[in-house]
């Protein structure tokens, strides 16, 4: 009771229903598996190896896509006959007759640790949801959960089944380490050039590579975090500050007043980037 029954890779789960979802046929794997005979579970509907775990959002996800004659993919928790349980990717999808479905079919694949260990907590926030929340309100739920990380469904799925964490797909794309040696390498040029007396230009903070990626995702909704706002004005102000930096240093100004500036812009860059490293793992 309550064990988890492992699944081999080379197995594969199959059942079909009628259009009601009333089991039509299981094969013999579906039977050692989910403990039952045949006999026994035939003609009934295929909610009786429903595990209390699984959120009802994700079946009225996948009742709709099937009702819309579209094909899903869904990783559902079942409940075996003495209470055990397994983990399954399933891939449901209407079969046709004349143009109308006549009944679906599933075929069920194991999934990994990895993945049972993520749809854990969120299948487990949704079934606490439901508690008191309709399922559409659960639903809505599990779509701002996709909407904040800017996953679709699909992509969802896709980044479990390669086994990769649900981060933000922005966050996680930026390239924290590269726009820091950028910054590094802009202040190492900017003094090298006017040391050696060369015409130096420095650019606004919207015109650099970073400033570009951060003005293209301004509209995403993890930068309501608060530390968003804040490796804005700092990388403003690192740039700022350069300027200010060449135009003293053209100008004649004193050496500590130069190096005053520098380190300012020196801890700004590291502010910059320990806010942003805030942004990206809240958004995960
Ligand atoms: C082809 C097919 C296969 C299904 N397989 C499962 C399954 O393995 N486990 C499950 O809990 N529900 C499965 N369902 C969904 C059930 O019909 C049912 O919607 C779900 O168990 C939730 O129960 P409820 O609708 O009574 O709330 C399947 C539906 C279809 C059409």
């Amino acid at each position: 009771m309550n064990n988890e029954i492992l699944i081999n890779n080379q197995q594969m789960i199959v059942s079909q229903t009628d259009i009601k979802g009333k089991i039509t046929y299981v094969n013999d794997i579906f039977c050692s598996i989910a403990g039952y005979h045949r006999e026994e579970i035939i003609g009934k509907n295929h909610n009786i190896i429903r595990h209390p775990d699984m959120p009802k959002a994700v079946f009225k996800l996948l009742w709709d896509t099937l009702h819309a004659g579209k094909p899903i993919y869904a990783f559902v928790k079942n409940m075996a006959k003495n209470g055990d349980y397994y983990w399954v990717k399933a891939y449901v999808k209407p079969i046709l007759n004349n143009g109308f479905v006549e009944s679906y079919v599933s075929y069920r694949k194991p999934i990994d640790d990895f993945t049972k260990e993520l749809l854990n907590g969120i299948y487990a926030t949704l079934v606490e949801y439901e508690k008191n929340h309709t399922v559409e309100e659960s639903f809505s739920l599990f779509l701002k959960y996709l909407k904040d990380r800017n996953l679709s469904y699909e992509q969802f799925i896709n980044r479990l089944s390669t086994k990769k964490n649900v981060t933000n797909v922005d966050t996680s794309n930026i390239d924290l380490d590269k726009f820091h040696t950028d910054h590094i390498l802009f202040k190492i040029n900017i003094i090298d050039k006017v040391k050696r007396g060369a015409k130096v230009e420095v650019v606004d903070s919207c015109c650099c590579a970073f400033g570009k990626e951060l003005e293209r995702l301004k509209d995403k909704s993890f930068t309501s975090h608060p530390d968003w706002a804040k490796l804005v004005q700092y990388h403003k102000a690192v740039h700022a500050h350069m300027k200010d930096y060449v135009f003293k240093a053209q100008s004649g100004a004193r050496q500590d007043e130069l190096q005053s500036l520098l380190s300012t812009v020196e801890s700004d860059t590291i502010e910059i980037f320990k806010s942003l490293n805030n942004v990206v793992d809240q958004s995960k």
